[in-house]
């Protein structure tokens, strides 16, 4: 079995130092990066867009994580890329032609991905998941780093494992909100393959060892 992933959520960092949080991540056990863009119509919070992504991306090496919490993603997708995103996951309750825009994700060269909020069923998933590289199952309502992780998730990674095996699908399941050292154990037994951490990363004292004692799990 394949290792987990850990993905820093940057949201939780300081905006003001990100070129230095990006350069201490390099350093650290973190897979990916995971950036989550907010547009304040899909979510009520807005954060960042691509040309910040862009200007961060000298910064690191490491995969980015493109997570767009925004309606319409369809128009975005080649500026996201050619900010320097690696993957893009789109929401499912964001866009009509979900297979028109993984395609051409995928087309791109980039990893592609589908997020479902905490009250989607994972199985409207179904007739996509064997164009998709990841599945991410939000496990709070987007829009807010801190918020208390919903206890239903662990039912529906399961649920998710159990579609990728019905359809011999090599996608990954990303788990995104709430997801601290004392849950992290059990997303992964039941079926997280990339934890996505914000808050418990960023605000504890040393987040190097945070993401260290994530990746040990
Ligand atoms: C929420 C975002 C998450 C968020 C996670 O809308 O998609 O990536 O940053 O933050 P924590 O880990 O603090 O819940
Ligand atoms: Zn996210």
């Amino acid at each position: 079995m394949q290792r987990h992933l850990v993905a820093p959520s940057v949201l939780s960092a300081d905006f003001a130092r990100m070129a230095e949080v990006l350069q201490m991540l390099e350093k650290s056990s973190a897979d990916w990066i995971h950036w989550d863009v907010m547009d304040g119509c899909f979510v009520p919070n807005i954060t960042f867009g691509m040309d910040f992504i862009r200007a961060l991306r000298p910064y690191s090496g490491k995969f980015f994580d493109v997570h767009l919490m925004i309606e319409n993603p369809a128009q975005y997708i080649e500026t996201f890329a050619r900010a320097g995103a690696n993957g893009i996951t789109i929401h499912w309750e964001a866009d009509r032609h979900l297979h028109r825009t993984v395609s051409h994700i995928k087309d791109l060269g980039l990893k592609a991905g589908i997020a479902i909020n905490p009250a989607t069923p994972v199985n409207i998933l179904e007739d996509i998941v064997s164009h998709l590289d990841l599945i991410l199952i939000m496990s709070v309502n987007p829009g807010f780093g801190g918020q208390k992780f919903i206890q239903q998730t662990y039912k529906k990674l399961n649920e998710t494992r159990q579609m990728l095996e019905r359809n011999a699908s090599k996608a990954l399941i990303q788990v995104d909100g709430g997801v601290s050292a004392e849950n992290a154990h059990k997303l992964i037994d039941e079926g997280a393959d990339v934890l996505v951490a914000g808050s418990f990363i960023f605000n504890s004292p040393d987040p190097v060892k945070a993401i260290e004692l994530l990746k040990n799990i």
